[in-house]
């Protein structure tokens, strides 16, 4: 059974693919240092996969410790996942977001080439576009993030390229995701936010279960068909699903390699809350309100990279995630915390 180190595998992705893993024949190892997740979340991934997994509390910046985790299990791959992912907060904390998404997977790198493992599945994002030149985004779209935290992903995808160039390790997929939403169908592992959720689906989800009074929809001035903005929301389960076929793919073809993953299509904020109340049967109180600053009006994914090379693309719909994410709100009205 090929063992595979997943940092950040207690967050909200992390979680979700280490459920596909076990279920595909991998055994996850996970490293976390619980800045934003709940060891809670690894006693779901064990309820729901029947079985225990390995988990440390750990940072991935601490480069001894995660050679020898890496050693001790003798995994030959990593995915990585471990970071912080809030735009706004990374304009005010540049240096924290340097220090945990570029020195995090300096670190992470030099403990793998230390322990032998030479695999590497990177968490890269579409912030890394920035203002869209033409739409779809195809991977070969100008790269020019707007904010810090895209620089800091923008700037690990070029170290983990150089890193691969010269040859010390075999295998790198650098996955971009769009806007994963949704959580696992049983509505036992989902997106749990520390504060007041920074994106959408997390906020209408807790409008809908009366954890805040309305949404505020930034912008209906848009030149998109309703004026709201569009993004390529995409179902974290399928999201997951792609970084078992990227390890797939490490064990026939190797090199480098970056795709989009999203599901082609752009649903707009009204879209969204819209899908959003058919799902859960509620209607969600909404106020319009200004933009918010650095958004960008509309932008989606050309995936069919994501198909040629992992034989990738999104199954699953709007509804479904809508569905998904209202199972877990219901179920679980404030996160982890209660369990
Ligand atoms: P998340 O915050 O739920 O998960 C990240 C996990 O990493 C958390 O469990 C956190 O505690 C852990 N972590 C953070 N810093 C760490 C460190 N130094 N050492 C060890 N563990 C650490 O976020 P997520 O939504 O699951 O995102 C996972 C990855 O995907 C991140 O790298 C994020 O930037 C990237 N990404 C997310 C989105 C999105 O919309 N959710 C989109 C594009 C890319
Ligand atoms: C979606 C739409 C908002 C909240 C961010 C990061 C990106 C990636 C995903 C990590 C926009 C509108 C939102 C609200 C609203 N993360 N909105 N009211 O901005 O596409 O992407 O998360 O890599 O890097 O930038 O996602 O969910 O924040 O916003 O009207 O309370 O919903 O204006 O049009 P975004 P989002």
């Amino acid at each position: 059974m090929t063992r595979v180190l997943v940092t950040g595998g207690a967050g909200y992705i992390g979680s979700h693919t280490c459920v596909e893993l076990v279920s595909r024949g991998y055994e996850p190892v996970i490293v976390d240092n619980f800045v934003n997740s709940s060891p809670k979340a690894i006693d779901r991934i064990c309820q729901l996969t029947n079985r225990p997994v390995d988990w440390y509390e750990a940072d991935v910046r601490d480069t001894a410790r995660i050679a020898e985790i890496i050693a001790k299990h003798e995994c030959e791959a990593a995915i990585h996942f471990a970071g912080l992912k809030a735009v706004g907060e990374s304009t005010e904390k540049p240096l924290e977001y340097y220090s945990a998404n570029v020195m995090g997977t300096h670190s992470l790198i030099e403990a793998m080439l230390q322990s032998g493992a030479s695999q590497i599945v990177f968490s890269s994002s579409a912030t890394v576009y920035g203002e869209p030149e033409f739409l779809p985004y195809t991977e070969s779209h100008r790269l020019r993030p707007t904010n810090p935290y895209g620089n800091t992903k923008l700037t690990a995808e070029m170290l983990l390229n150089d890193v691969a160039g010269s040859g010390a390790l075999t295998d790198v997929a650098i996955l971009r995701y769009f806007n994963p939403i949704g959580a696992h169908p049983s509505g036992m592992i989902g997106e749990d936010p520390n504060d007041i959720p920074n994106n959408l689906m997390p906020y209408v989800a807790q409008v809908a279960v009366g954890r805040r009074p309305h949404l505020n929809v930034f912008g209906n001035d848009y030149d998109t068909a309703d004026g709201t903005g569009v993004r390529d929301y995409l179902h974290v389960v399928d999201l997951a699903r792609a970084h078992v076929l990227a390890l797939d793919r490490f064990k026939h073809t190797h090199g480098p390699f970056t795709v989009n993953l999203g599901t082609g299509n752009g649903s707009s904020v009204l879209d969204v809350v819209r899908a959003f109340e058919a799902a859960c049967g509620k209607s969600i109180a909404m106020e319009f309100a200004p933009r918010r600053a650095g958004d960008i009006a509309a932008f989606w994914a050309d995936p069919s990279l994501a198909h040629e090379l992992l034989g990738w693309h999104a199954e699953l719909t709007l509804e479904d995630m809508c569905r998904d994410q209202w199972a877990w709100q219901s179920q679980n009205p404030q996160g982890y915390e209660a369990a």
